[in-house]
Order: structure tokens, then sequence, then C-alpha cells
């Protein structure tokens, strides 16, 4: 099979799999990491084969909905590019980043070692960002029955996958547990930059959140 049918086949098989996903890794989420992934990696000169397999399979199988298995989603990724007939070397380096990609807490590091990897990382957490963020971070919350807003409970610093893995917080606390820390940890330069702007509009919803809370404004 060449490359194109190979694509094609992926999209479809991973269409069929996350289509109505009510957690925020539906399709949809998957398309626009794979549109991302697509201007990172050419701006990095990323191998663009590469680079589309992994956005279009990352969340294929995602530890959060299975037990908090980490090796969920390779496994499901390897089992697919193998019956595709895919060569040994791209199925090690795709399933190589959809084992590394995910956020695992605050001091848990997650490096990416190709530019393929660091560029959809960059594009998955950019989806986590913004407008688009907000909006996925209640979707999640509310699918796993997080409270929406505790102010007797504080944020935590996640020294361990374990205790990231474990934790039930607030969804508001999410934002100070992952989101606001990711334009930080961005790799590519295009992706910082955008990080920064969707950072900025957090900032400003959570400001905004506060002044309610206080019935200030
Ligand atoms: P990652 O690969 O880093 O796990 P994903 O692409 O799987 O990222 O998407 C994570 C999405 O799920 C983000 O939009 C994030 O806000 C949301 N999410 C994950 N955990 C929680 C949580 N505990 N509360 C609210 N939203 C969450
Ligand atoms: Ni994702």
């Amino acid at each position: 099979m060449d490359r194109a049918a190979i694509l094609g086949r992926t999209e479809r098989f991973v269409r069929r799999r996350l289509t109505g996903e009510p957690t925020g890794h539906d399709w949809w989420h998957v398309e626009r990491v794979r549109a991302l992934s697509r201007r990172l990696g050419s701006e990095e000169e990323a191998d663009p084969f590469v680079v589309e397999l992994a956005a279009l399979l990352h969340d294929i199988a995602d530890w959060k909905f299975h037990a908090g298995d980490t090796e969920a989603g390779p496994q499901a990724a390897r089992a697919w590019l193998k019956e595709c007939g895919v060569e040994v070397q791209v199925i090690e380096h795709v399933c190589r980043i959809v084992r590394h990609l995910s956020f695992k807490g605050s001091d848990v590091p997650t490096p990416m070692d190709t530019i393929e990897g660091k560029v959809v990382q960059d594009a998955d957490r950019l989806d986590a960002l913004g407008a688009i963020g907000i909006a996925r971070a209640f979707a999640f919350g509310g699918r796993v029955g997080s409270e929406l807003y505790n102010p007797e409970v504080s944020p935590l610093r996640h020294q361990s996958f374990d205790s990231y893995r474990e934790s039930n917080s607030s969804t508001i606390n999410h934002f100070y547990e992952k989101l606001l820390l990711l334009k930080d940890r961005m790799n590519t330069r295009t992706g910082k930059r955008m990080a920064a702007q969707r950072h900025d509009y957090m900032e400003r919803f959570l400001e905004q959140f506060d002044h309610e809370c206080k019935g200030e404004k």
C-alpha cells in the first residue's frame, strides 16, 4: 500500500473509532491536532508521514480511558500499522511518540527525542489551550464527574504520574495543575507563540470566573 492509501485508511479507522467520543478526545480533536501538526511539521521540516500517522493515532487508546495503562495507545497503534504493512522503523517511531505524548503531572518530564514527536506534542497541547481548551476541560470534567469549582480545595503539584493519574480535582484546579503550565513546555517556535496567545485568553477567563465567584462583576 502506498503512503497516501495508508493515511486514508488510518483516517477512516480513527474517525470510526472516535466519532462521538464525549470527553474532548473525539475525531474533531484529532482533526485539529492533525492540521496543526502538518503546519508545525512543515515549518520544522519534520517527516510528514510520521507526523501525520502519529497525529491521527495519538488518542486511539488514551491511558485515561484504559485504567491508566500507558501501553494501551502504542499497542493499538502498532497493531493497526502492522495491519497496514507500514515499515518497522516508522511503526516504532510513531509508537514512541504515542507513548510519550501525554502530560503526566506538573513535575513529571515528558521529553520527546525527535522533531516529529515535538511537533505532534505541541499540536496536542495547543488543543488543550485557549477557547477550545476551556471547552474541552469542562467537557472532560463533567463526563468524569469532577466538581466544577471548589474554593476549599487548592490545586496541587503532582510529583509523580501516579498522583496525577489518581487525582480528582475540580476542573478549575485542572487549569492550575496542567493547562497554565503548558506554555512553558512547548517545543517549537510557532507552538510557543500560539501557546502564549491561548494562555492569555485562559488567564482572562479565569480572572472573570474569579470576579463572578466573588460577585464582583
Ligand atoms: P494529554 O495527551 O496531555 O493527556 P489530551 O489530548 O489527551 O492531552 O487531552 C487532554 C484534554 O483533556 C485537555 O483538554 C484537558 O483539559 C482535558 N483533561 C484531562 N484531564 C482533565 C481533568 N482532570 N479535568 C478536566 N479536564 C481534563
Ligand atoms: Ni489528544
